[in-house]
């Protein structure tokens, strides 16, 4: 949510910037800004997609200077506009700052500033910033960034450049995310590592409020107290294709497609001889059995892969579990108990509401177990134990192979779980740890599905409303189904527990109404086949899914779609491939930009 890219080095900054934000467009889109250092700071905004501001700047025949700071925006606090665009910049033009993030008390400040004289222009809480900093600065940007700190409430990635100081920038987060990228040529910030990894693998993470001094050949860390910091370097051990289209028109499109190496990457490590081993889980046996109760915590389709969480955790391992939506969590003063875990799921492990609820349920001393994707995220460095989906970094905004791995990794703990606490005994567990590993090669033959899929998507792309039906883990699957179609075609889809419709919302299906039928539980099949018949009788249009073999459904659906024999548990892994697709597909139909659906982001790092 907003993406941040600072440079200073040899190079000229504006096109390392203008390509920096073309990698975090993911994280919002509405306009774009840089502010460059030549002989004075030069501003250039648009609203709009960065393709604008990039002809805007190549119009100005470039922006000259090795020195600048990069926003793309995701809208919170004033409309899409040129105005509200960062930079943000104080009234005598003396400081130019980009935030991700918000500013709580910034009406206060504003007034405060307004009482001094400073005119603001735009709608946005970061102007407060620029105005703040301009009015509390003393010749020093570390000070006078550390007072700034003092007086703001809220979240922020900040970069801040000041026209007296041609030779260094400062930057500093709270709350929102923001790493250092270090090499040879010149030093970086950015909201996250593809800004800057055509330039550099190695970057530092930093901390709340610590302060960071870019130089052309070096940065300093500090504390409030201005006592230098001493980090780690990390290195990102992936290339920079792993962040491009490699030949698809959409990201999303690609990662779909890498769903089985995803998998595979995320299972394979964690088994050992038909043995799973959650060797990064500092919890010894005797732990695990003394779980009273599991919390899932998490925000979308994370939300989604918990409640399949709770279906197979309940059933494998006998815990019982509670899924909770972060945004509520956080704020309704859960009952957490001693022996009680809380599991965060996060595939950016930065959603605010997500790290909020993390340290709700940490500040009543529960341990925390985080399934984050993102190596040194927030949520992963403030957890008391990790498992990391190994899904590789995930561009497009409606999450595929993060939401699959995050299943994945569900199934790993429950049969871990359930094992240890003598609930699977180890036959069954052999059986089951083989019908997992089977997944992968299971999702690549539903690739095949694809044509079939893009046929049935042209001929619903015109649906005003989708209704997904399922029970026990196809509901917990429909849900997600839904979320993808609705998020990236703007059809209007609501996802039902399949026997539960008919207190309701039956009244809403009609003649033709298209409704996804998801009957892949073999317990619940033939429950499954009457409610397909009850909508039928409404006159709806009934697109099911089934497990190979289950053929008597094609009797009463108007189209069937089968996935592939597994386990009832493991089904979700399967059904939402097929569903992916529909949605994608859809999407493309109705011309809609399928990576960058309108008003949303990436990573929603604000609350
Ligand atoms: C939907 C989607 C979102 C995210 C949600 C949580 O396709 O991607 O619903 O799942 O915003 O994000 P993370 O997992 O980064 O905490």
């Amino acid at each position: 949510m907003c993406g941040i890219v600072g440079y200073i080095g040899k190079a000229q900054a504006a096109p390392i910037l203008i390509k920096g934000l073309s990698k975090l467009e993911y994280r919002g889109y509405d306009s774009a800004g840089i502010a460059v250092f030549g002989d004075q700071v030069q501003v250039v905004k648009a609203k709009g997609r960065l393709a604008e501001l990039d002809e805007k700047v190549k119009n100005m025949g470039g922006v000259k200077g090795c020195m600048g700071i990069g926003h793309t925006r995701w809208a919170t606090h004033g409309a899409p506009s040129d105005k509200n665009a960062h930079p943000h910049t104080s009234m005598n033009g003396r400081i130019s700052v980009v935030h991700n993030g918000i500013i709580e008390n910034y009406i206060q400040l504003k007034s405060e500033l307004e009482k001094q004289g400073y005119v603001f222009v735009s709608e946005t809480d970061t102007e407060v910033i620029a105005q703040l900093f301009d009015s509390l600065y003393n010749g020093d940007l570390v000070d006078t960034l550390i007072r700034v700190i003092g007086k703001v409430r809220g979240s922020y990635a900040l970069g801040i450049v000041c026209s007296e100081k041609p030779d260094e920038f400062v930057a500093v987060r709270k709350d929102s995310p923001l790493l250092v990228g270090i090499s040879e040529d010149g030093n970086y910030i950015a909201s996250d590592i593809p800004a800057v990894l055509e330039y550099t693998k190695d970057y530092y993470l930093l901390n709340d409020n610590e302060i960071v001094v870019m130089k052309k050949d070096g940065v300093t860390i500090l504390d409030l107290d201005k006592n230098e910091i001493k980090k780690d370097i990390y290195h990102v051990d992936w290339d920079i294709s792993a962040a491009e289209k490699g030949g698809y028109d959409y990201f999303m499109m690609k990662e779909i497609m890498e769903q089985p190496k995803a998998l595979k990457a995320t299972i394979s490590p964690r088994l050992d001889n038909g043995q799973i081993v959650l060797d990064q889980l500092k919890y010894t046996d005797e732990d695990i059995k003394n779980i009273n109760r599991i919390h899932i915590v998490a925000c979308g389709s994370a939300w989604h892969a918990g409640i399949v969480g709770k279906y197979v955790i309940e059933d494998l391992a006998r815990i019982p579990v509670e899924v909770d939506l972060a945004s509520e969590f956080r704020y309704r003063n859960p009952i957490l108990n001693k022996n009680d875990v809380c599991i965060i799921i996060s595939q950016s492990g930065e959603t605010a509401d997500t790290l909020a609820a993390l340290r709700e349920a940490k500040r009543q001393g529960i341990r925390i177990l985080s399934i984050v994707n993102v190596v040194g995220s927030s949520i992963a460095r403030d957890s008391d134990d990790v498992l990391y989906t190994w899904a590789g970094p995930e561009i497009a905004v409606a999450t595929t192979k993060g939401y699959s791995t995050q299943v994945a990794l569900m199934y790993l703990i429950a049969l871990k779980f359930g094992q240890v606490r003598g609930c699977v005994s180890a036959e069954e567990a052999a059986k089951l740890v083989a019908e997992l590993e089977s997944v992968p090669e299971k999702i690549e033959q539903l690739f095949a599905l694809d044509g079939k899929m893009k046929e049935l998507a042209e001929g619903h792309a015109n649906a005003k409303d989708v209704f997904i039906i399922g029970r026990g883990i196809d509901y917990a699957v429909a849900l997600e189904c839904s979320l993808k179609l609705k998020e990236i075609s703007y059809i209007h889809s609501e996802a039902y527990a399949a026997g539960e419709l008919k207190h309701g919302t039956i009244s809403l299906i009609e003649e033709g109404t298209l409704v996804v039928a998801i009957a892949t539980q073999d317990t619940l099949y033939e429950k499954l086949v009457s409610n397909v018949k009850e909508v039928k009788a409404r006159g709806a249009n009934v697109l099911a899914i089934a497990k190979e073999g289950n053929t008597e459904i094609a009797e009463v659906a108007d189209e069937v779609i089968y996935i592939p024999a597994i386990d009832d548990r493991f089904t979700a892994s399967l059904d939402v491939i097929p569903m992916q697709l529909f949605a994608y597909y859809v999407a493309v139909a109705r011309g809609c930009d399928v990576d960058k659906p309108r008003n949303l982001a990436k990573s929603v790092t604000v609350e």
